[in-house]
């Protein structure tokens, strides 16, 4: 197909402009394949690109687990992973599977998803001119920067037990009588998970032998913040506190000026034990204004969900 027809070579599956993903969107597919013959060279050739460029900073500033993840899963500069042929291996190391996904997904859906070790994947590859910074996720945010650490038991029980909080948040906000009220605490909690999972497994930091290491996605799907943030000393790095964590916003368009760390991801487990531990006590009814924000649709569709695979 693509050979024969000018306009999907030039396209193929590059994000903003996958004609592929548009129909899907269109008939409401939330779940997809992932049409590996669509991919363009364009896109084998950014893939390659990136890769190139990440290679190297992987090798100072990631976590020894991430490496261990790239490893593991066979990925490789050469071309696109394959969901088909990484999901094998990881199955076998965790239970996780990497499922494509036609784009944005309601959170709650998102969280639903993960805690049952089912991780939506975006299947595009960003385009030449999102080189250095793509502001929607693409296969090599997810694969590249997301799915290594998937493949680490004690972080994947992490990953686990942070997406069960969705449900638990919902299900304890049904019991509030009063609608304003439940979708306000509700709105708090889902604002307080969002920031967590940013802090987290987004942009978390390990230390390793007394060094800073990256085990989150967010840094390692990016060359300049990855190395920014370990190396520049203008970055706050604390300990991770789950209480500052849920009341902290964050910027996504610029650099994060402050991070947290943790020491295992046993203390990670810990981290979120102690949110949940919030979450029973109140703590996360309100929280520090600020983003992200959900609309009232979202809060509804989180109340309405019923927690069944979409
Ligand atoms: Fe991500």
């Amino acid at each position: 197909m693509a050979r024969h027809n000018n306009h999907v070579t030039q396209t193929g599956l590059t994000t903003t402009r996958a004609p592929f993903i548009e129909r899907c969107r269109k008939r409401g597919d939330t779940y997809i394949r992932q049409p590996y013959e669509l991919y363009s060279d364009d896109n084998q050739s950014t893939w390659r690109r990136l890769f190139d460029r990440l290679e190297p900073a992987w090798k100072s500033y990631a976590c020894s687990k991430f490496l261990s993840g790239i490893d593991a899963l066979r990925l490789s500069r050469d071309r696109i992973p394959k969901l088909s042929e990484v999901n094998p291996y990881l199955k076998r190391l965790t239970g996780f599977r990497a499922k494509p996904v036609a784009g944005y997904m309601p959170a709650h859906l998102f969280f639903d998803s993960l805690s049952r070790r089912e991780f939506p994947t975006t299947i595009t590859v960003r385009g030449a001119d999102k080189f250095d910074y793509s502001p929607e996720p693409d296969i090599f945010h997810d694969v590249a920067g997301h799915v290594p650490m998937h493949a680490d038991r004690e972080f994947a029980e992490c990953l686990v037990r942070i997406s069960s909080f969705a449900k638990a948040a919902v299900e304890s906000a049904r019991e509030i009588p009063n609608p304003e009220r439940r979708l306000g605490i509700l709105s708090n909690r889902l604002k307080a998970l969002a920031r967590f999972f940013w802090y987290t497994a987004e942009f978390g930091l390990l230390r390793e032998g007394g060094r800073y290491r990256v085990y989150g996605s967010g840094l390692l799907s990016s060359v300049g913040e990855l190395r920014h943030s370990v190396e520049d000393p203008k970055v706050r790095r604390d300990p991770l506190d789950p209480k500052q964590a849920a009341n902290l916003p964050f910027d996504e368009t610029q650099y994060q000026p402050r991070l947290f760390f943790v020491d295992s991801f046993e203390q990670l487990y810990n981290s979120v034990e102690q949110f949940f531990a919030m979450l029973r006590e109140g703590r996360l009814d309100k929280v520090t204004p600020g983003g992200p924000g959900f609309s009232r649709d979202q809060l509804e569709g989180f109340l309405h969900w019923n927690g069944a695979p979409a």
